[in-house]
């Protein structure tokens, strides 16, 4: 089932809660792929109904992005949602979700001033404002998050907590092509030559898994290891390349907790991410 509007969804939902019925809840930008899928069956497999939202988020793109551009193909987007199980696909217009003259902003400080924060600003901000919305109208159990987007999983699972929001927030692994890359609905932006050039990302993270392997703890001669795999592909031109703490985001020097390892690398004009967390396990 399509629901456009705010109201409609309201009611649903308050008698499917009424029958005692538990809600999972997938948010999304459409242009869904494999990886959202992941989510939706996930959130299938552990919700009495699923509701997916598709709203293309003008909020937490800067004036620069790809708003205008992003692609939309909300049958398609459908289709695959109720295939994977999804009750309910929300898709309102920029209208139903925003007030002309909307006051209140949601901003969570630190985690959100490095990495891709850093890198688009005001992009966050944008997250936070319509996933606080989405969660305020969906009222969901569980919502299910891709660790793709690692920085946003920080970021929401802070807001979470600080807002008190009675949510339990779900990072779902990577899902990825067969050759490595990572699923994304930019990737439909690469030309043939670049798509063949984004297999750079995984593969630098590869090399990066193998000196951990063997035993690199040294955090700049790892980010070293990376860059200079990335360097070898003439398409790719860095964003970023960092190793922080899994938490809190910041830079760790040395190796000795759970950390994550996220890059942003441009292919031509598109800019992709990427990451992999390295676990300590503790005996
Ligand atoms: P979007 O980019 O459409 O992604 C929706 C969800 O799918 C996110 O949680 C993202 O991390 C997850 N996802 C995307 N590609 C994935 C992959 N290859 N493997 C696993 N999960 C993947 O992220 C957003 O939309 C927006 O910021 C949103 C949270 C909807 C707020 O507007």
């Amino acid at each position: 089932m399509l629901v456009k509007e705010i109201k409609e969804l309201r009611s649903l939902i308050k008698s499917w809660k009424r029958e005692g019925l538990s809600v999972g809840f997938v948010p999304t930008m459409g242009a869904l792929h494999k990886g959202h899928e992941s989510l939706i069956k996930k959130a299938v497999l552990e919700n009495d109904k699923v509701v997916v939202s598709v709203f293309v988020n003008p909020t937490q793109f800067g004036p620069n992005e790809d708003y205008d551009s992003y692609p939309r193909d909300i049958n398609k987007d459908l289709a695959l949602c109720l295939n994977a199980g999804a009750a309910l696909v929300f898709n309102p217009e920029p209208s139903e979700m925003y007030f002309d003259n909307k006051a209140t902003t949601v901003s969570v400080s630190s985690l959100t001033s490095v990495l891709c924060g850093a890198k688009r600003p005001g992009h966050f901000d944008g997250v936070c404002l319509v996933v606080s919305k989405l969660l305020n109208i969906v009222t969901p159990d569980k919502a299910y998050f891709g660790e793709k987007d690692a920085q946003q999983v920080a970021v929401l699972k802070r807001m979470v907590r600080d807002l008190n929001i009675d949510v339990e927030i779900v990072a779902c692994s990577i899902i990825r092509e067969e050759d490595g890359l990572a699923k994304s609905s930019r990737n439909t932006y690469l030309s043939k030559d670049e798509r063949q050039a984004a297999l750079i990302l995984s593969k630098s993270l590869e090399r990066a898994k193998d000196s951990l392997k063997n035993g690199e703890r040294n955090a700049t001669k790892l980010k070293e290891v990376i860059k200079a795999e990335l360097s070898k592909e003439p398409l790719a031109k860095i964003d970023y390349v960092e190793i922080v703490d899994s938490d809190s985001l910041e830079n760790v020097e040395t190796i000795e907790k759970n950390v994550l390892i996220p890059i942003a690398v441009y292919i031509g004009k598109t800019r992709l991410i990427d990451n992999f967390t390295f676990k300590i396990y503790t005996y």
